[in-house]
């Protein structure tokens, strides 16, 4: 089934020029971006976005990291798109990534993990319409 899933590439990954990188991976895997754009978020929007974390220990510090500096979020379409998408970011520690993966190669830590991806499609509906209108859904 096509679905769409919700990714960023986070501050940490922009701010050491991989997006680049990133963009042309998600394109190679046979996604089509559907909109895309470059954010500066405020610590209320990376809380906001993050809200099913907020009991979580690391909230203060993902969202004090999430809000300090530039990130390009976009609507990836594909069959399967949100499981798609995950695997191809692998692990969240990337410690625990698998060879190949986005994460295993391009991020630095746990919290610094260079990408970010929808979890369900119910995540995928509310983070796609944080960030965009149906209008910017090309
Ligand atoms: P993400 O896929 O964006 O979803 C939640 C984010 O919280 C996760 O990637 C990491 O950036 C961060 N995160 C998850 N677990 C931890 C942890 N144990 N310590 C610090 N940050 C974490």
């Amino acid at each position: 089934m096509v679905e769409r899933t919700l990714a960023i590439i986070k501050p940490d990954a922009v701010e050491r020029r991989l997006a680049g990188r990133i963009i042309q991976r998600i394109e190679d895997s046979g996604f089509r971006i559907r909109a895309m754009r470059r954010v500066r978020l405020t610590r209320a929007e990376a809380e906001g976005f993050y809200a099913v974390h907020r009991e979580r220990p690391f909230f203060a510090s993902l969202t004090v990291f999430m809000s300090s500096g530039a990130a390009i979020v976009l609507v990836l379409e594909a069959a399967d798109a949100i499981k798609k998408w995950r695997t191809l970011m692998g692990a969240t520690d990337p410690a625990k990534a698998d060879a190949g993966t986005l994460r295993k190669e391009f991020a630095q830590s746990i919290e610094r993990n260079a990408t970010h991806g929808s979890d369900a499609p119910e995540t995928a509906a509310f983070e796609i319409g944080y960030f965009f209108a149906g209008i910017d859904l090309i």
